[in-house]
């Protein structure tokens, strides 16, 4: 652990000698030694991002729980319009979130502890330098151990300048943190659809683009400088052009989804985490690295409830199609594998990480929190099996069946689907050049909503049309290095669970129980007692 003593410090230069490099880190073991996650983390403070959302309160929760010997813990976040407070917002929506409900009940005092040792750190990630001022930025760095990022705009169809800043360009200022720290290892959370529009078995590996070129650095990345300042001028060309902000804002919309599709994405969050990764390998060049990319993530395992969830997911959407009985057809390819992991194995693999890098540092290592090659279940099976309980258990599911279940829907080949919506479109756009052609009005409406639809089942099916597997072999190697209790404690491997059982008895409950409770009228509930203490950063 750097010197230092709690938050005041932060601001106060309290490093002695200036020391704060990797080799101050005591814990470093040899090579055959089984790693331990309370050695690599003890006295060490961590720094957090992404808090507010849904894996990294996983993330925060397991540290608290599971790894008490932790000097800090240093949540980065923004205040939001409700909270302009960081501090405050992290008390009203991070402490008292049901990601805690278990700790609040077996042992308080354990979360009560964590927070004394927690330090919030207001700062926007999207804002060059994180938006700190140079002393609170080099303050900041002289007082952290290891930066965990998992903040990130996970909208398929963000804005593009939005995207950039938050999924790419931020990777710029957190890896100037992790030099000005004096080379502290960075663990990246991306995500495995980083492979875009590549086939097949999808490895732990940097990947060029599917679809354009683009040139490759010595060390395996691409030197993506030119291209996200390509991106940037036609971002900047459409806000000079269009000033109305919803026009400007879809315009922005489409021109993230052209530029990825056009060079090998499917959707511009996964464009612009991959562009992320390139910039953090080059910002993280000779130093420690560790990018962990989950599949789709839904609701824990085991941890810290069996079904703990925040919100319906990306892989809801199957769920919802029945529950609520609005569509007939469903674009997906049942035989393709679908990828879904528990956010508990995803924490973990992040905790595990993190503590490797601690240990071992100067590597760059690349894992995948995947369930396709060990575990692998089809897109039909699922479907199945979120239908058959459903159907069988609809009683218990009041919040999910607000009515009776319709007849399933059927799934159809994604060109089918896309061609049904194109060709509907096409007959929209003719119907409002003939009305427009007799001096009628168009029917503007549906033809916007069709060409909405079309879009938005062109981003979706992707992920239910899948035609790739993600390897997962170096995560389990990683894992293998840790003690057999810590493997136990941090499970990652995805064969711990069937998925017979966790559908139909982990989660679907837990979106009943979780995603779909009343969220204000409950947490307002929660005590504030255990928050109380949480220190705050002074100075940033
Ligand atoms: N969920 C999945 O299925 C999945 C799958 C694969 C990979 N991942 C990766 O896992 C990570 C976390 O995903 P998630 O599902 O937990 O996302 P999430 O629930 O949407 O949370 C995103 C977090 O990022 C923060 N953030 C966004 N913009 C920010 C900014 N400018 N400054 C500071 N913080 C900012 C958000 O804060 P605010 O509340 O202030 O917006 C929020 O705390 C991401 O890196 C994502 O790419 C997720």
């Amino acid at each position: 652990m750097k010197n230092g003593k709690g938050i005041a410090s932060v601001g106060s230069s309290s490093r002695a000698n200036g020391v704060n490099s990797v080799g101050s880190v005591a814990t470093r073991i040899s090579a055959n030694e089984p790693l331990s996650v309370a050695a690599a983390l003890a006295g060490q403070r961590v720094l957090i991002t992404g808090t507010t959302g849904f894996i990294a309160k996983a993330v925060l929760e397991k540290l608290v729980r599971d790894v008490p010997g932790i000097a800090s813990i240093v949540v980065l976040l923004r205040g939001s319009r409700a909270q302009p407070d960081a501090a405050q917002r992290f008390q009203a929506e991070v402490l008292r979130a049901s990601v805690f409900d278990r700790l609040r009940r077996d042992d308080p005092q354990r979360l009560h502890d964590a927070c004394r040792r927690m330090r919030v750190v207001s700062a926007d990630l999207a804002k060059p330098d994180l938006g700190l001022s140079p002393d609170a930025f080099a303050a900041l760095a002289r007082y952290i151990d290891v930066i965990v990022n998992v903040a990130a705009s996970v909208d398929f169809r963000e804005p593009l300048d939005q995207a950039l800043a938050i999924n790419t360009l931020s990777l710029r200022a957190l890896t100037k943190l992790a030099r000005a720290a004096g080379g502290i290892p960075l663990v990246q959370v991306s995500t495995c659809y980083v492979h875009g529009h590549h086939r097949g078995m999808i490895r732990e590996a940097l990947a060029p683009p599917a679809r354009s070129a683009v040139a490759r650095n010595p060390n395996g990345h691409c030197d993506v400088d030119g291209l996200v300042a390509e991106l940037q001028s036609k971002a900047a060309d459409v806000k000079q052009r269009i000033t109305d902000p919803d026009a400007r804002s879809q315009a922005l919309i489409a021109l993230g989804i052209r530029e990825a599709q056009r060079r090998g994405w499917n959707d511009t969050y996964t464009f612009t985490k991959w562009l992320g990764e390139q910039v953090a390998c080059a910002g993280m060049a000779g130093g420690t690295l560790t990018i962990v990319r989950p599949s789709i993530v839904e609701s824990a395992w085991r941890e810290p409830q069996p079904g703990w969830i925040e919100g319906m997911k990306v892989g809801d959407a199957i769920v919802l199609a029945y529950a609520r009985g609005k569509t007939t057809l469903f674009p997906a390819r049942p035989a393709g594998i679908a990828d879904i992991v528990p956010v508990d194995l995803v924490a973990n693999s992040i905790v595990l990480a993190t503590a490797q890098a601690l240990a071992r540092p100067g590597q760059r290592r690349i894992v995948q929190a995947s369930s396709s090659t060990r575990n692998p279940v089809r897109v039909g099976d699922y479907i199945d099996l979120c239908q058959s309980e459903m159907r069988d258990n609809a009683a218990a599911y009041p919040r999910l069946i607000r009515r009776p279940l319709a007849r399933p829907f059927r799934t159809i080949p994604r060109w089918l689907f896309i061609g049904y919506l194109s060709v509907a479109y096409a007959a929209a756009n003719a119907a409002n050049a003939v009305a427009r052609w007799l001096g009628a009005d168009a029917n503007l409406a549906l033809f916007d909503r069709l060409q909405t639809t079309r879009e938005l089942a062109i981003v979706f099916s992707f992920y239910t049309s899948p035609r790739y597997v993600f390897d997962n072999r170096e995560l389990l190697a990683m894992a293998a290095e840790f003690s057999d209790a810590d493997r136990q404690r941090f499970e990652v491997d995805p064969r711990c669970f069937d998925w017979p059982s966790y559908v139909a008895r982990v989660h679907l409950p837990g979106l009943e129980r979780f995603a779909l409770r009343n969220t204000r009228a409950e947490e307002a509930a929660v005590p504030a007692t255990t928050t109380a203490s949480l220190a705050r950063s002074p100075s940033a």
